[in-house]
């Protein structure tokens, strides 16, 4: 793993965001695995700077994101896929055919899994960008997911329906289930690329760094990873 820790969560978007950018420009057909949550927010904001600035162009970029709620339609403002038009998509020239997300209003949610197992398959990420959950889940693979799942349905735990409860109006609005890539598909990438901010994640940080490699932290798999990036800020590293 390697470590940097930063000074806040500015700091910590502009170095993952240059990560991400290298990894586009430097691969003739980057595969990005994006990510969702207020982690990511930042980075994006910087991505689309450089779109912006004329230093960057997504049109060769493929983009494969982590997970989806089950039954929140695609237009309901809080579905991974308005996320992405907000924060990321609708302000790059990324080619939105070119853009995955597993459909969480899917009939048959296992054939969904299934078929987002295989697309990733065939579209290895160059990058993963990931956040982390207070409870050390990835992507929603929760504590006890093992790593050798690849997409599936998760039930929520209640901390992440908590957590999470922020983006909706109520606890009882948050989806309880989700469809997740798994551990196998994370860790399938070349660079695995984990964000972090904020005391509240300071104990996950913890786990997933100095904790045994053990599906109760499923982050601390990434201590196996060829190349797993780890940035984050003062106070996640607090305990470390
Ligand atoms: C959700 C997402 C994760 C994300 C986590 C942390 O559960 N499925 O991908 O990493 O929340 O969210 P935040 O970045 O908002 O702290």
């Amino acid at each position: 793993m390697k470590i940097t820790i930063v000074e806040n969560y500015g700091e910590m978007s502009k170095e993952a965001a240059k990560i991400l950018a290298a990894a586009v420009k430097d691969n003739l057909k980057p595969v990005l695995g994006l990510a969702t949550g207020g982690t990511p927010v930042g980075v994006y904001r910087e991505l689309i700077e450089m779109y912006r600035n004329g230093e960057i162009s997504f049109k060769n970029v493929t983009a494969a994101n982590l997970d989806e709620y089950v039954g929140l339609d695609a237009e309901s403002p809080q579905s991974y896929v308005s996320f992405m038009k907000s924060n990321l998509f609708g302000h790059i020239d990324i080619d939105p055919s070119k853009t995955f997300i597993p459909d969480g209003k899917a009939k048959d949610l296992q054939k969904e899994c299934d078929r987002y197992t295989e697309l990733l398959a065939d579209i290895p990420r160059t990058v993963q960008l990931l956040g982390l959950g207070s409870d050390g889940h990835i992507g929603f693979n929760e504590p006890g997911t093992p790593f050798t799942r690849h997409t599936h349905i998760a039930e929520l735990t209640q901390d992440t329906v908590k957590d999470n409860s922020r983006f909706f109006a109520s606890m009882d609005e948050v989806p309880r289930k989700a469809i997740t890539m798994g551990i196998a598909d994370i860790v399938s990438a070349q660079t695995v690329l984990l964000l972090a901010s904020g005391k509240n994640k300071a104990r996950a940080v913890y786990d997933m760094i100095k904790g045994e490699v053990s599906e109760d932290c499923p982050a601390s798999i990434l201590q196996r990873h060829p190349n797993a990036v780890i940035i984050i800020d003062k106070e996640a590293a607090q305990l470390l």
